[in-house]
């Protein structure tokens, strides 16, 4: 054990006092450094830490010239004396180094640096760096001298450790609120994409890096909903290409589980992932890396992965916030999933309830309109025949014919009402069949030809070969067939009018169902773009006779088949009606 003098241990109490005025690593150094050159009456000194890639940087210096300190600026570990010392972490001494052999270094020489000490400074568990103090006399270095300048190594490694250690946590506590932060706005949004977007945001913010990527796994059905998952993948690298993430890494991180997190130091030395022929392009991107697993219940989402193109870029701090971080990813994004299928499945559910209620409003008001179309025709028919029986009469006055013919005609539309109403909202007779397309429309169309020369209109029929049967209700079906080219003959006012009517087989290219188009186009009077939303409304008609009961007949029919019906039109230039349904 060595005893220090008086003097000494005088010494080392204030060079304990001056550091602890300093709370920042710069004015520990630079004032500690000082210190202990007085105390051990030496006459200059220089100190350096050691960085994360294992070189010696020069902090501080006492009463050297800018040229020597331009020259010692960088040391590697092992280098020289001072090298040596940061890596065994044992004090050497030199009385003069002019007659030492080692010295290379012209340097030393030229400034006629003689008495040398590399003291190392300790931290905790590991050396920080060396402190090298020189005296430009030749100096002799007992044990006690050794001693004290140990300690003084000791006291500004501790110093320095603290520092270290509060920057530390101050580091870390900032981190931990960001991550708070960033936690609390991944839970408003309710998009997965939203989420997704912001990612690389909240990467550069939590670890200072740009890489990053996210993987899903892409089997979860789950997933697929994320409509495009594409765009997620290519937005989710940043300046790194799909290559830098291997298969092998990815299963690795997968397979990990998700309480661990994945951290490659080196990926371009990384034995664990066997690399092909080297693409120096990916490393160069991606040196480091750290991967999670996205669990969300029991559900697997994939893989987070961030990467920077530093070695050993994140330490343990880094890990534990990636660990917390990808845990809020996964949840916010499952969580945003859940909600997307909660809010389709409402929607799903919505859509059903408004079936019924509709359906059952208009079982109501079939059972209604039954009684009543009833007994109207009833009335309708026996008023007829009193028509007829006047006709009959002699002696009618020629007012009286004409009041006559005239009783007719409203008695023919009451009839044409009554009828059309009862079509739209009667019940729907079950009588389907499986009829040839080509021969059914023929049908139909032969009972307007006769109408149509008259207004010189001309029929073109385009037939699709490639079907040729389907199952219908036929009487409504022609009825619905019946009431578009009436429409289509009554758009068409002056000569050279055209009707094409006709059906083609449509095969949608993700549905197995295929269904059938008929379509029915003028070259008529065309509609307003306003009312083509309300011509399928019962009851609306722009025309003096009209009922307005066509359309909404045809709409409802094609409900009936499973169908739905298109409008296409424009002012002037004619109208095209489609009826799609599906071929059961
Ligand atoms: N091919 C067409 N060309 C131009 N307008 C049309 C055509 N088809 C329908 N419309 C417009 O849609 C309205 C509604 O048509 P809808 O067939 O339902 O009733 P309507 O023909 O007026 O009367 P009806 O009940 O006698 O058929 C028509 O009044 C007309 O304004
Ligand atoms: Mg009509």
């Amino acid at each position: 054990m060595v005893k220090f003098s008086e003097e000494q241990l005088r010494s080392l109490v204030e060079l304990k006092d001056t550091i602890s005025l300093h709370s920042d690593i710069n004015g520990i150094l630079k004032s500690g450094l000082r210190k202990t050159i007085e105390i051990a009456k030496m006459d200059a000194g220089v100190v350096y830490l050691i960085d994360k890639s294992g070189e010696l940087l020069l902090q501080a210096s006492y009463n050297l010239p800018e040229a020597f300190l331009r020259s010692v600026e960088k040391m590697w570990l092992g280098e020289g004396i001072t090298g040596r010392v940061a890596m065994s972490g044992k004090l050497e001494s030199v009385s003069d180094l002019s007659k030492d052999k080692r010295v290379a270094r012209k340097i030393v020489k030229r400034f006629k640096i003689k008495g040398f000490a590399s003291v190392p400074l300790m931290g905790e568990n590991e050396i920080l760096g060396v402190m090298n103090v020189v005296s430009f006399r030749a100096v002799k270095f007992d044990e006690t001298f050794i001693e004290f300048l140990k300690k003084s190594g000791e006291f500004l490694g501790n110093a320095i450790n603290n520092v270290i250690i509060y920057q530390r946590v101050q580091h870390q506590i900032e981190k931990m609120g960001k991550l708070n932060d960033i936690s609390l706005e991944m839970t408003m949004f309710l998009n997965p994409s939203a989420i997704l977007e912001k990612i690389p945001e909240y990467v550069k913010t939590l670890f200072q890096v740009k890489d990053y990527a996210i993987i899903f796994n892409k089997n979860l059905k789950l997933l697929s909903r994320i409509k495009s998952l594409k765009e997620v993948r290519s937005s989710g690298f940043r300046r790194v290409r799909l290559g830098f993430l291997r298969p092998s890494l990815g299963k690795f991180i997968f397979e990990a589980g998700k309480e661990n997190v994945v951290v490659v130091n080196d990926y371009f030395s990384d034995r664990r992932f066997p690399v092909p022929p080297l693409d120096e392009k990916i490393f160069r991107t991606a040196r480091s890396i750290m991967g999670s697993r996205l669990t969300f219940g029991r559900n697997n989402l994939g893989i987070i992965v961030v990467g920077s193109h530093r070695i050993s870029a994140f330490d343990k701090e880094d890990e534990h916030i990636f660990k917390l971080f990808s845990a809020c990813v996964a949840s916010s994004i499952g969580n945003a999933l859940l909600f997307y299928d909660l809010r389709n499945s409402f929607r799903r559910l919505r859509a059903a309830q408004k079936v019924i209620v509709k359906g059952e409003k208009i079982a109501a008001l079939i059972r209604l309109t039954t009684q009543i179309t009833h007994r109207i025709k009833n009335s309708l028919g026996a008023m007829q025949t009193s028509l007829d029986l006047l006709t009959k009469e002699e002696g009618l006055s020629q007012d009286g014919s004409e009041l006559l013919g005239v009783l007719r005609l409203e008695n023919r539309k009451l009839n044409k009402l009554v009828d059309d109403f009862f079509e739209f909202a009667g019940p729907d007779t079950k009588s389907y069949e499986n009829v040839n397309i080509a021969d059914f429309l023929n049908e139909t169309i032969n009972a307007f030809l006769e109408e149509v020369e008259r207004k010189d209109i001309r029929i073109l029929k385009q037939y699709d070969s490639r079907i040729t049967n389907i199952r219908i209700n036929p009487m409504r079906f022609s009825s619905l067939m019946r009431r578009l080219l009436e429409n289509a003959v009554e758009s068409i006012t002056d000569g050279s009018g055209l009707i094409k009517v006709g059906y083609r087989l449509m095969r949608q290219n993700n549905a197995r169902q295929e269904s059938v188009e008929f379509f029915v186009m003028d070259n008529g009077c065309g509609m307003d773009p306003a009312i083509i939303p309300k011509v399928t409304e019962p009851f609306f008609t722009t025309k003096p006779g009209g009922i307005g009961l066509g359309l909404s007949i045809v709409e409802r029919i094609a409900e009936q088949h499973g169908g739905t019906v298109a409008i296409e039109s424009a002012r002037d230039k004619g109208t095209c009606v489609r009826v799609i349904i599906p071929v059961r």
